[in-house]
């Protein structure tokens, strides 16, 4: 029996696969507060990046104006929660949490933090706080321009990356959950 298995998961509509082996899980998860790791603030910020990624294709792929009320309603709420997930994000990087070479779920998405992150911090705090600008303001902007605040905001993800993050094989592939997950 495999020790892991690949569950599809929904994230407000949008259909990402998600991988984790049991194993890492097991090793990443604490048990109470007081076991909070570098290794599991790693997998959160990661866990949380593919949140914004999961919320950000949606948006990509979706046509404002061809929306009714409450689509564009939505869509604004996507453009809020993508922003309060951004302005969490630079508080997942505590001392020790540099690690160059974090455990990778099998057949995970690779991602790390480049050492600039801990040199230059507080860039990478205008960062997320820049994006988050552009994401809350795009929740109140009204059909006719969300496809312009969905350009600026993808530009504002990829500037921090250019910065800030890599990808460790430049593998982007299905990432697997462990099964008994309570909420699967
Ligand atoms: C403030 C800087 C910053 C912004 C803005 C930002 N990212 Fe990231 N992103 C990072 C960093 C740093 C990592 C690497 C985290 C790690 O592995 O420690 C990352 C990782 C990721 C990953 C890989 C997660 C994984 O599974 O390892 C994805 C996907 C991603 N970001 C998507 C996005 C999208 C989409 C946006 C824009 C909506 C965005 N990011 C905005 C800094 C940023």
């Amino acid at each position: 029996m495999p020790s892991s298995s690949i569950k599809r998961l929904t994230f407000g509509g949008a259909v990402v696969w998600v991988t984790l082996s049991a194993a890492a899980a097991a090793q990443n998860t604490p048990a109470t507060s007081n076991d909070l790791t570098p290794e599991s603030a790693v997998e959160a910020r990661r866990a949380l990046m593919r949140s914004i990624d999961a919320a950000m294709q949606q948006i990509e792929a979706t046509a404002p104006t061809s929306l009714d009320d409450l689509g564009v309603y939505n869509l604004q709420q996507q453009y809020g929660a993508v922003g309060g997930m951004l302005l969490s994000f630079p508080h997942l990087f505590p001392a020790g949490s540099d690690i160059p070479e974090p455990p990778v779920a099998e057949g995970g998405n690779p991602s790390i933090s480049r050492p600039e992150v801990w040199t230059n911090f507080p860039a990478l705090v205008t960062f997320a706080e820049q994006a988050a600008q552009i994401a809350y303001m795009a929740s109140m902007t009204p059909a006719e321009g969300l496809a312009d605040q969905a350009a600026a905001l993808r530009s504002a993800c990829s500037s921090c990356h250019e910065m800030f993050m890599e990808y460790r094989s430049g593998v982007v592939g299905p990432v697997e959950l462990p099964a008994n997950l309570p909420f699967l």
